[in-house]
């Protein structure tokens, strides 16, 4: 793996559209953390797209607590602003989601409902895992909100069934070759949607992504959401891009 992970906030001059890998799976011990840093040093070799990890166990929003619908913006709470500014930066998404009682789980889809233009207009790719089923039945259950929420959810996939075999004595998930070739499948479809959608999130008014990001790095840090380097960017663009 030629990228770190980091710890630091984003860079004015990266112009790469920003995917963002969010953990669904908050409980102790949970295999969707190693599954998406797995996921994240498949795909953070030169690529499309920068790549940020956002753990939903860091970003730690209360049960929904808005005292209006989300799409409205008008929020009260210091956590909504916070998570608010870290979807609106993002190009497209990857929700890594475990298969609880045939469906996804419930700190997941607290968190998109606590937003709503924030999503709107970007693709989304989904890795599951769970027993036999793979964590399909979440990623069906979970297409239905997601395009509630105008995102477009591609059918590449990353399905993990018996995922607990995967996993190393060191708490690491060890992929399989299938894995592999679905993560870079289902990145590369992800960045041929970015471009078109950006634009009708243009025509709807709704600031983009690369605005966003600059906007976020003039400020300060979210402080829950981890920033891939990519450290051969530079090697590949000969522009001595900041990590
Ligand atoms: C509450 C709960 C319900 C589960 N239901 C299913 C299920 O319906 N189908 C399945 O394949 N696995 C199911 N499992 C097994 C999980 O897929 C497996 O434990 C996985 O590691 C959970 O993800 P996490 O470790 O990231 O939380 C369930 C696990 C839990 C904790």
């Amino acid at each position: 793996m030629t990228a770190a992970v980091g710890t630091d906030s984003t860079s004015p001059h990266d112009q790469l559209p920003l995917l963002q890998v969010i953990v669904g799976s908050t409980r102790p011990g949970r295999v969707g953390l190693p599954v998406a840093e797995w996921f994240v040093s498949e795909v953070a070799e030169p690529g499309p797209f920068d790549v940020e990890l956002v753990d939903l166990a860091e970003v730690n929003l209360p049960m929904f607590d808005e005292p209006r619908h989300p799409r409205l913006g008008q929020y009260e709470h210091e956590h909504t602003h916070r998570w608010s500014a870290t979807v609106a930066r993002a190009d497209a998404f990857v929700m890594v989601v475990p298969e609880y009682n045939y469906s996804y789980n419930a700190a997941l889809k607290n968190a998109i409902d606590y937003l709503y233009d924030e999503w709107h207009h970007k693709p989304v790719g989904f890795v599951s895992y769970g027993g036999a089923g793979a964590g399909t039945r979440a990623v069906q259950a979970l297409k239905q909100v997601v395009t509630t929420l105008r995102m477009v959810p591609i059918f590449e996939s990353v399905n993990i069934p018996f995922v607990a075999k995967l996993r190393t004595e060191d708490g690491r998930i060890e992929p399989t070759a299938a894995m592999s070739e679905s993560a870079m499948s289902m990145t590369a479809e992800l960045a041929r949607w970015v471009e078109p959608l950006s634009g009708l999130r243009n025509e709807a008014g709704l600031r983009n992504g690369a605005g966003l990001r600059d906007e976020a790095a003039r400020s300060s840090t979210d402080g829950h959401s981890r920033r891939v380097r990519r450290d051969l960017l530079s090697t590949r663009t000969g522009t001595g891009v900041e990590p």
